[in-house]
């Protein structure tokens, strides 16, 4: 399974355990963020209170890790601890050694290339554990996450057409897919 926690340059990824003080801690950056993460993650209409956020950290984190299906992380600065987001890799598809990488940052720390390093970190360990092909998903609209996959230079496979559901719109939207294999992992 992947590391507990992983240290960058500037940020450091905790695994997430499910307690009710990092409910409420994550839960105060999801709250102040949310009009800059709603158009994109639809979880955020039903996360309305630290209760909300704590049953996600039991229910899919910690879930998720014991069963190895993933694992989701806090991202902290290295001086500050400060939580800024969470990245996860899920949809282990163990026969064909793939995986998937999400992510979110809070709206005060956007803008400093802490999730290009937070993706570089999951998918460096994901790569050390013999996974062999990474993806990042996103709404062909979602701008900055399209940065963070080319960034981190993930190869656009194609364009999914109103293969989802955005709640808070009302229709179908597009979605790409972007991928990393191991094979590239030294070519950039
Ligand atoms: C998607 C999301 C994580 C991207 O955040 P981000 O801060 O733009 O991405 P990074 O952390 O990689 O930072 C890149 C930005 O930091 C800047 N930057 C500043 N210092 C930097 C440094 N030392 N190194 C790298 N980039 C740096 C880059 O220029 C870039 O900014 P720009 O796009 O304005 O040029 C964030 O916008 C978000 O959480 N959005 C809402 C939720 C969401 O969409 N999740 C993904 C669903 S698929």
């Amino acid at each position: 399974m992947l590391a507990e926690k992983i240290c960058g340059e500037r940020i450091v990824l905790e695994r997430i355990k499910p307690t009710f003080k990092l409910a409420k801690e994550l839960f105060a950056k999801v709250e102040m963020s949310a009009d800059s993460l709603l158009p994109w993650l639809s979880w955020v209409l039903n996360t309305k209170s630290a209760e909300d956020e704590y049953a996600y950290l039991l229910n899919w984190c910690d879930k998720h890790w014991r069963n190895e299906q993933g694992c989701a992380y806090v991202i902290r600065h290295k001086e500050t601890k400060a939580a800024l987001g969470i990245i996860d890799l899920c949809n282990f598809k163990k026969a064909d050694k793939s995986a998937e990488i999400g992510y979110w940052l809070s709206i005060d720390a956007v803008g400093n290339g802490y999730m290009s390093e937070a993706v570089k970190l999951v998918e460096t360990e994901a790569f050390a554990l013999g996974f062999h092909r990474i993806v990042i998903r996103n709404d062909t609209r979602n701008m900055r996450s399209v940065n963070v996959a080319k960034n981190c230079g993930y190869h656009l496979d194609g364009v999914m057409r109103n293969d989802h559901w955005a709640e808070h719109e009302n229709r179908y939207v597009d979605t790409n897919i972007w991928s990393k294999l191991d094979s590239e992992k030294e070519a950039e």
